[in-house]
């Protein structure tokens, strides 16, 4: 039998086994899903196991990763995938159509959390691996597998774990699927991802609510007034307004405004699916290179006073906010975390006390445009998907990319499956069963394709 005949056979019982994996809420963000990770690891553990790996999990000061191994030979290359078994918080949960942890097939999509960011999606990589390993009785090339549980948690336990097992994580090149297509029509390989610097902002104003009409017009209202820094974070023409946050900012280079400018990029289309009534940003600046090779400033969400049913006439004695920058080259995320704490100090009242956690971040990472290992990799989408793939960048980040490249010195391959409209990180994410399946396909071809590249 072929790899791609077992695929066919196999092709409800992957689909119970996905569902299996989907079912565990494995939100890294929330300390109550503990077992649930643990549960998971396990489970992946074990089924790495059943699929002819030698699995093992290593404990981390967080959560676990799960490891595995298939050796075949010295003289073949090695092949680390890396892939997160963690996801987003599915909140808010009446926005979901089902139950974000009971997957379901509706419309040609699997949905669950995690169905696409990113289960779905390394778990075709495995798939496929399992394909040729059952219908081969090996492997053309040496793999390990390398998941995490903490990626939607920027990875914080991760890259100590690389710096202690350098050894074992040796390999000629890195495969990750945790990106997107360009879109149903292409296929992509992505050769660029923003890197990340996050904070938490604490405004506190007096020691306890205060009634409004008691104290309003003498005490500062912290959730005014962090309304307020918020506002001072661009300027009016679309920028940053924090001093020096442009600094070792990269601007786009010609030869990837030129690779932009060959895919068929609509904007009308783009504002329509998001359901904006205009878009938004920097001047000078298309949407594609917006979202891929400018960095950004946004609150991802804010916390303070009353919000429950019927009135309450208060002043809040603190407010809060969690915010994330997305960095481009060169940008370093500790350096742009001092930066908005020293901006938001500054331009604070003295009528508030202004607290800034820094959770620093990660660099944006650039992968090779061309070489052997790309070239296996188009060739492996071409067969899975029947198409050519295009390269994009993506704004998203995977924090780790950058640790594979400057503490291992390898090199990533970013073979995404999902769609852009696959709600990542919101109610009702899903999966298209045909990119799961030509997933599986790429996944099968992939291993061959990677074997002809000389070590
Ligand atoms: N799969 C995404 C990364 C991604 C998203 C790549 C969209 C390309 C397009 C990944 O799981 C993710 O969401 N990462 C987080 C990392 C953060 C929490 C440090 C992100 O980008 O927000
Ligand atoms: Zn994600």
């Amino acid at each position: 039998m072929t790899p791609f005949a077992y695929l066919k056979k196999t092709e409800s019982k992957r689909r119970k086994d996905l569902f299996t994996l989907l079912s565990f809420p494995t939100v890294s963000a929330k300390s109550e899903h503990k077992k649930d990770i643990a549960a998971c690891a396990e489970w992946l553990k074990k089924h790495l196991a059943e699929t002819g790996f030698k699995s093992k999990i290593y404990a981390t000061k967080g959560n676990p990763i799960v490891f595995a191994e298939y050796f075949v030979g010295k003289n073949l290359p090695t092949v680390l995938y890396y892939g997160h078994y963690d996801v987003q918080p599915p909140e808010p949960l009446n926005l979901w159509k089902t139950p974000p942890f009971k997957p379901q097939v509706r419309a040609g999509y699997i949905h669950a959390r995690g169905a696409c960011d990113d289960k779905g999606q390394f778990f075709a990589q495995l798939k496929g691996l399992e394909a040729v390993i059952k219908t081969t009785g090996s492997l053309p090339v040496n793999v390990k597998f390398l998941i995490e549980g903490e990626e939607e948690s920027h990875s914080t336990n991760l890259p100590p774990f690389i710096r202690k097992n350098k050894k074992l994580l040796k390999a000629d090149i890195v495969v990750i699927s945790d990106t997107a297509q360009f879109d149903k029509q292409h296929p992509a390989v992505t050769f660029g991802l923003r890197g990340i610097a996050s904070v938490e902002v604490f405004v506190y104003g007096p020691a306890m609510d205060l009634h409004s009409g008691g104290f309003g017009g003498a005490v500062g209202n912290p959730v005014n007034i962090l309304c307020g820094m918020v506002g001072q974070l661009h300027d009016k023409s679309g920028k940053i307004a924090i001093p020096g946050f442009y600094k070792d900012c990269k601007p786009i280079s010609p030869w990837v405004k030129k690779q932009f400018k060959k895919l068929p990029y609509n904007e009308a289309k783009y504002k329509k699916a998001i359901g904006i009534p205009a878009l938004h940003g920097e001047k000078n600046y298309t949407t594609y290179e917006k979202v891929t090779g400018r960095p950004t400033c946004d609150v991802n969400g804010i916390t303070g006073g009353y919000q429950g049913e019927g009135a309450k006439t208060i002043i809040p004695s603190m407010a809060s906010c969690k915010i994330t920058m997305r960095l481009v080259p060169d940008m370093k995320p500790d350096d742009i975390c001092d930066k908005i704490e020293k901006y938001l100090k500054q331009i604070a009242p003295k009528s508030v006390r202004v607290k800034v956690n820094k959770h620093g971040g990660a660099k944006a990472v650039e992968v090779p445009v061309d070489g052997p290992w790309l070239e296996a990799a188009g060739r492996a989408i071409k067969i899975g998907f029947g198409k050519e793939p295009v390269f994009i960048k993506e704004g998203g980040s995977i924090p780790i990319v950058i640790e594979f490249k400057e503490t291992l010195g390898i090199d990533s391959l970013l073979v995404g499956f999902g769609q852009n409209d696959d709600n990542i990180h919101s109610p009702n994410e899903r999966f298209r069963v045909v990119d799961f399946e030509r997933g599986c396909k790429t996944a099968a071809a992939l291993p061959f394709e990677l074997a002809k590249v000389r070590k």
